[in-house]
């Protein structure tokens, strides 16, 4: 397990925060103060979540902050608010770090906000978490050989199933959050609508209803069309969108298998498909129900990766719980990544849902995903999620799933 409370490294500082702060640790715990640097050189110490300077220290400087960014760092600023209009405060906002606070503020209010910002850190992976971000980076071999396994197939892209553990929990922002970053790294991603309980991928971006999931399927099915002409380009995100049904009441007319080989289709020409499914995956047909979530259930049998989404409470677990006993048999070999979303705890909650959940199963990795109250004003604006706290902890995790395609080889497209 690794490490819980903030690890910090601090800028050394003349005013007394610093002090105080070390003081507190030492006296308190709540965060280990790995070490407090002189000079720019010295934070390329590994090992730390977050580093924490004042608004004047003369090495931070944009190039700094976001370099440590890039290395997985968060960068709290402390100013003085006595100084005129907040001067201080600006000039930490100028440089893009990810939290500020007043350097008059009580050592237990720094750990909290310092807890906050290393809350993209906070993880859990399994020792073969980083042989299957390898894995992933490279395309799918199709088809193998029965009898020894060797490759026979064509290469296909990569299929990540983002997956609710309930309904309302962020599965659509989180699949959508990921196309956007995929796409800022280079991957050109689709994002699927697979969700025929509640698709809402076009009417949560302002795009049209057609063409679709139905349109989709029509070329796949009747081989006629090209299936490129059923994707909407999302030209601000850098991917394109395949949309869900127009209308959740047709979900009827959608066949798994068709929605499967649609998706597997798309595959065959993009390097990375983002696809969101709905919560719901009983077998119904199985017990002498209706033909109802089938969809969900042939597309998570077809994933390379699994991205579940929950809320980052005691219940949120236990119904990552009862998910995974009903999806055990469609993704028995995949790996499946815990995405607890909304979070607004430190570390200290954080551990205990990690602790309550790998209790009873341990997933590939578990992610915490910050609540971000940006989010809302995208939403309403049909906007993609900005830069924030949403966006910053989903890098992480999308830099888990697929690493940038700098690092990899590129797929033929059939063009
Ligand atoms: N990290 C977050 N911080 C703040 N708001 C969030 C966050 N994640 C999601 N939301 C908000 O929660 C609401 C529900 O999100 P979303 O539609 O993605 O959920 P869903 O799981 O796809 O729901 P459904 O079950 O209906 O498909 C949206 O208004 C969204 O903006
Ligand atoms: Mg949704």
């Amino acid at each position: 397990m690794p490490e819980r409370e903030p690890v910090i490294v601090m800028a050394h500082s003349p005013r007394s925060w610093a002090r105080t702060l070390k003081q507190h640790v030492i006296d308190h715990g709540g965060g280990r103060i790995m070490a407090s640097i002189m000079a720019a050189e010295d934070a390329s110490l590994d090992g730390y979540d977050v580093f924490v300077a004042d608004d004047t220290t003369s090495f931070l400087t944009p190039g700094f902050v976001a370099d440590l960014q890039r290395r997985g760092i968060s960068v709290v600023g402390v100013y003085n608010p006595a100084e005129a209009e907040a001067s201080g405060k600006q000039r930490l906002l100028a440089l893009q770090v990810d939290d500020v606070i007043e350097a008059d503020a009580s050592p237990n209010e720094f750990l909290r906000v310092l807890a906050r910002a290393s809350v993209g850190s906070l993880t859990y992976d399994d020792p073969g978490f980083s042989a299957l971000m390898a894995d992933l980076a490279r395309p799918a071999l199709e088809y193998e050989d029965p009898f020894d396994g060797s490759p026979l197939g064509s290469e296909r892209g990569r299929l990540v199933v983002v997956a609710g553990a309930s309904g309302g929990v962020g599965t659509t922002e989180v699949a959508i959050g990921l196309a956007t970053l995929l796409a800022r790294s280079g991957n050109g991603p689709v994002l699927v609508d697979a969700d025929d309980v509640g698709p809402s991928v076009v009417q949560r971006l302002g795009l049209p209803v057609h063409p679709n999931l139905r349109s989709a399927i029509d070329v796949v099915h009747n081989r006629n069309g090209d299936l490129r002409d059923s994707l909407i380009p999302v030209t601000v995100g850098g991917f394109e969108v395949l949309g869900g049904l127009a209308n959740r009441r047709d979900w009827y007319e959608l066949r798994p298998a068709d929605v499967a080989e649609a998706v597997l289709e798309l595959a065959r020409i993009r390097d990375h498909i983002v696809v969101n499914v709905s919560s719901r995956l009983e077998d119904l047909p199985a017990i002498g129900g209706p033909a109802r979530y089938g969809v969900t259930r042939s597309v998570l049998a077809l994933a390379d990766v699994v991205l579940l989404v929950a809320r980052p409470t005691p219940v949120g677990v236990a119904r990552v719980l009862d998910w995974i006993a009903e999806a055990t048999p469609l993704i028995e070999a995949t790996p499946l990544i815990v995405a607890f979303n909304g979070f607004e705890g430190g570390a200290f909650k954080a551990a205990e849902i990690e602790a309550e959940l790998c209790h009873v199963y341990q997933p590939r990795a578990i992610r915490f995903i910050s609540r971000d109250k940006s989010l809302a004003h995208a939403t309403w604006q049909g906007m993609l999620p900005n830069r924030g706290p949403f966006l910053k902890s989903l890098a992480d995790l999308s830099a888990a799933v697929v690493p940038s395609t700098r690092a990899r080889r590129r797929i033929r497209r059939t063009q």
